[in-house]
Formats: C-alpha cells, sequence, structure tokens
C-alpha cells in the first residue's frame, strides 16, 4: 500500500471520493469493490483492506457476483451482449466494418475490423491489441486475433502499397516527435514478414477516425458475420473454460470482491 491514509486528516478531494464511496455503497446490498487498477488512473497505487472496508459498510457484505448498477448481463452471455451492455462505444468498430465490407474484403478481414479495438472499448487503452487479441483467440481463426494483436503496432508505420501513411492523427495526439517504444519496433519487424500481414494491415486501413456521422451503421448487420466465424460457446463466454474465459467474466463482474 502506497500510504496508510488514516494516519493523517483527509484533503478535500479524499472527502469527496469517501463520500462517493459511500454513496455508491448505500446504492446497494452488497458493498463494490474498486480494484487497484481503478485507482491508477487517478493517479494513485492503493488499495484498502477487507476488513477496513467492511468496518465502513456495517452489516454489508462485499458483492461476489453482478454489479446492479451496470446493464444486466444473461446468463449465458455471447459477444452480442457484451456489445450491447458491455463496450462502452461501439461506432468506430461498426464503422471500421462497415468499410471493410463496403471494400469487398472477406470475412475475416470484416470481423477483424469489428473486434480490432475490442479492449480499448470495453477493458484498457494500453496495448489494446494484446488485450483484444487475447479476449477472442480460443474463438476465431488465429489468422484474426494475430491481427488484432499487431494492428497495434502496425498502426504507427505506413504502407505505400496500399495507400496507408503515418496516422496525422497521431501527430496531433502524441506530438511530432514521439517514436513507437522498441518492443513496437520489433513487433512490426516480426509483422511485417508474417503470412497474415496484409489482413493486420487491412485493419489499419479501415482504421478510421473521420467518419460520416449521418453514415447509418448497426450491429444486427453483422450479426450473421460473427456467427459464421466466431465460435461461441453453448455455455456462455466465460462459463466455457477457455485461457480467456477469466478475462470475459471480469468484464462481466468488475467490482467482485475476488
Ligand atoms: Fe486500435
Ligand atoms: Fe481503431
Amino acid at each position: 500500500m502506497a500510504h496508510d491514509a488514516a494516519a493523517r486528516p483527509l484533503t478535500p478531494s479524499e472527502q469527496a471520493d469517501e463520500l462517493e464511496e459511500r454513496m455508491m455503497h448505500e446504492l446497494n446490498e452488497k458493498i463494490a469493490t474498486k480494484s487497484v487498477l481503478f485507482g491508477m488512473g487517478d493517479g494513485k497505487v492503493e488499495m484498502e483492506g477487507g476488513a477496513a472496508l467492511q468496518a465502513k459498510n456495517p452489516g454489508k457484505y462485499f458483492l461476489m457476483g453482478a454489479d446492479p448498477r451496470l446493464p444486466e448481463m444473461p446468463e449465458k452471455p455471447q459477444l452480442i451482449d457484451f456489445f450491447r451492455q458491455r463496450f462502452a462505444s461501439t461506432n468506430h468498430l461498426l464503422q471500421s466494418a462497415a468499410l471493410a465490407r463496403k471494400a469487398g474484403h472477406n470475412e475475416k478481414v470484416v470481423l477483424a475490423c469489428l473486434l480490432h479495438d475490442i479492449g480499448v472499448v470495453s477493458f484498457i487503452r494500453c496495448d489494446h491489441g494484446y488485450w483484444g487479441a487475447q479476449l477472442i483467440e480460443p474463438y476465431v481463426d488465429e489468422e484474426i486475433s494475430w491481427a488484432i494483436r499487431v494492428h497495434q503496432a502496425l498502426r504507427f508505420f505506413p504502407d505505400e502499397s496500399v495507400g496507408y501513411p503515418y496516422p496525422e492523427l497521431y501527430r496531433k495526439f502524441f506530438g511530432p516527435d514521439y517514436e513507437p517504444e522498441p518492443y513496437i519496433v520489433e513487433e512490426y519487424k516480426r509483422a511485417r514478414n508474417h503470412k497474415h500481414y496484409m489482413t493486420a494491415r487491412l485493419i489499419c486501413v479501415n482504421d478510421v477516425y473521420s467518419f460520416d456521422p449521418n453514415a447509418k451503421v448497426d450491429l444486427d448487420d453483422f450479426v450473421d458475420l460473427i456467427g459464421r466465424n466466431f465460435k461461441q460457446p453453448k455455455e456462455g463466454l466465460g462459463f466455457d473454460n477457455t485461457p480467456a474465459s477469466h478475462m470475459w467474466r471480469t468484464l462481466m463482474w468488475p467490482t467482485r470482491f475476488l
């Protein structure tokens, strides 16, 4: 733990945090907990022990399942349920997939575009390609998960053969002097000669941010494609005992105590 908050008076922002936390807890019968990672987003490396947290919420137990504040998930959730109930934004994904489909690319490329940023929209930005690939690996052709993994690195490197420049947006976001870290450069070099290079590259080509705001995109347009190319487990994502199951469960129950 980074420091002992009890040893000194609370700052106004800590008081506000505490009030927010109290209100949050009162909304529930159970105590929902924030994991360490959630606090790091506010620049804090800290956690509260179970006993202390429970002492602040007398008579209550910790949440060990669904958080009632979050959209309800079905008992056997499928990819579509995560799209609808757990992905904070799907427009970018739908637009990318629609663009790839319009360009006549095959279903693997379209699905790769549809899923390429699920790491970002559901979980975490850092290394989103790797997280996204890991989530779907057991359920798709390895061409799709491989492409999603490396699109993160490829995005930083132009490929004139397909008319892909270094993104202007990255200059705006990261500054003119930003250079990808060595692990990204290495990933790019490995990917460049890989048999599925072009699938990953096509994610980049269709990974556009300047959308036509009037373009109509709908998840329903991709339900059949998902059905054909994503092996939905009959037990539901999270309950199918794959190396990715725990990740889907975490998205389902992000505030469980354990
Ligand atoms: Fe991405
Ligand atoms: Fe993207």
